[in-house]
């Protein structure tokens, strides 16, 4: 069962839906750069317009009024605040989110701002981006005119999301903008970077906004699942288990909540030269109130013959159209080894589903799989609400967008968006999500 005062809500992302890329004074960031650039993001797409959420964003809060939702997190685009990312603020940046956060208050959501969603300053990349030692710096600057300017409406901070991605795709798989394949030990130290900033901008908000705000991370968490109820154990080992890759999230978790890096993410560091004053843990360890979870399935793990493995996916399991498995017990034994591992209260901050879908001739999209995803998931999440702390959950997304380097091609939203006319129409399973809020998830 969910508590009573379980948030409701919906994310977005600023690249990935406000469009006006090139309005006002508005800086340029890495993905702008990318839409520039052709052959990076699926069929030439581009994030210049897009649902243009910049100019219509009036009618997406009525959209989500009309949800039921209680809270919309949504991203500040860095460069539209501040074009060079340090320094002079955007009058018309600060507008734009100013007018988003009163629209918001007058329907009675509450906005949960995440500082970071990718769409880091081109300004600031010239000058090394994440690698450069005065980038914790300069997020923390950010952070303290975002808390300055916006903390008087906003409930909670969610300051970077997805460092699993933004470093591990974006600086070593080199599948997201900026699309670099760096040495490990320089993705170490941009990793690195980003938890320095994380800890100096938490202290920042913290300072100007007293306990007023709760802050946290979002984290890209793709579980180890337990194949057989003896693997439950395994499972656990396997999820906080670095791999030498940087998809895992203790090894931007651990740091932050825990005070050190996870061991075998110490003896990589160190198989490849990374070091650093063990005095950074002191700005790193932060006091978060809340660990954001973004889950969208898990691989199941067992042993064989004593080895470790992940058996193939029965051909029976369904996928969804970024071909990821639906697997809804990641919400419960997701959130069970977080729980366990760190005992903050957790939020869903981003979970649903990518379906082949279109408008039929009677204009309705009828997405009855994305209603069947969400029954399971959430009846999977209500199971783990009986056990731990879980105090909110975020469908991903409020409405089809910019799926990164996928461009339009994938739709996650309860709204679809025409990109030609840029018209909005709530799917059927907006209807059925209101629902599930008006019933607070009793009804699944
Ligand atoms: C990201 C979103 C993205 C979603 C679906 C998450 O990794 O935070 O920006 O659209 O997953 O891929």
């Amino acid at each position: 069962m969910f508590k009573k005062n379980f948030v409701w809500g919906a994310a977005t992302a600023s690249y990935q839906i406000e469009g006006g890329a090139y309005e006002a004074d508005k800086g340029r960031n890495v993905w702008d750069v990318a839409s520039a650039t052709q052959g990076r993001i699926f069929e030439g797409h581009r994030g210049d317009v897009g649902c243009d959420h910049y100019h219509r964003f009036k009618e997406d809060v009525r959209l989500m009024k009309e949800l039921g939702l209680k809270a919309y997190r949504f991203s500040v685009n860095w460069a539209r605040l501040l074009p060079e990312g340090t320094g002079k603020v955007s009058e018309d940046g600060k507008r734009f989110y100013l007018e988003l956060l009163r629209e918001l208050k007058n329907a009675g959501i509450e906005p949960w701002m995440t500082l970071f969603h990718w769409d880091y300053p081109y300004a600031l990349y010239q000058k090394g981006g994440w690698l450069n030692a005065e980038s914790p710096k300069w997020f923390e600057a950010y952070a303290g005119v975002c808390a300055e300017l916006f903390s008087p409406y906003v409930s909670h901070f969610i300051l970077i999301n997805e460092p699993q991605c933004f470093v591990g795709l974006g600086l070593s798989s080199g599948e997201h903008a900026p699309f670099l394949k760096l040495p490990d030990a320089e993705v170490m130290r941009a990793a690195h970077h980003v938890l320095l900033g994380c800890g100096l901008a938490e202290k920042k908000i913290r300072k100007i906004c007293g306990s007023s705000v709760k802050i946290g991370t979002a984290q890209a968490y793709w579980p180890a699942l337990p194949l057989t109820e003896q693997d439950v154990e395994l499972a656990r080992e396997e999820t906080f288990a670095c791999h030498k890759n940087f998809g895992s999230v203790n090894y931007y978790t651990d740091p932050l909540l825990l005070g050190h890096y996870p061991e075998d993410a110490l003896a990589w560091q160190r198989e490849c030269g990374f070091t650093f004053p063990e005095s950074d843990m002191d700005i790193i360890g932060s006091k978060l109130d809340f660990y954001g979870l973004n889950t969208y399935s898990g691989d199941c793990v067992t042993r064989e013959n004593g080895k470790t493995v992940y058996p193939q996916p029965a051909p029976t399991v369904p996928r969804t159209d970024m071909r990821w498995t639906v697997r809804p017990e990641a919400l419960y034994y997701g959130p069970k080894f977080i729980w366990e591992r760190y005992h903050l209260p957790i939020v869903y901050t981003e979970n649903g589903v990518a379906l082949t879908e279109w408008k039929d001739l009677d204009g309705k999209i009828n997405d009855d799989s994305r209603i069947d995803f969400l029954r399971r998931y959430l009846r999977a999440l209500s199971r783990a609400a009986d056990e731990m702390e879980i105090d909110g959950y975020f469908y991903w997304s409020l409405i089809d967008n910019f799926e990164w380097a996928e461009g339009f091609s994938k739709k996650f939203g309860l709204i679809h968006v025409d990109y030609e006319t840029g018209e909005r129409t709530p799917k059927k399973s907006a209807g059925f999500y209101r629902h599930v809020i008006e019933t607070n998830g009793e009804d699944l």
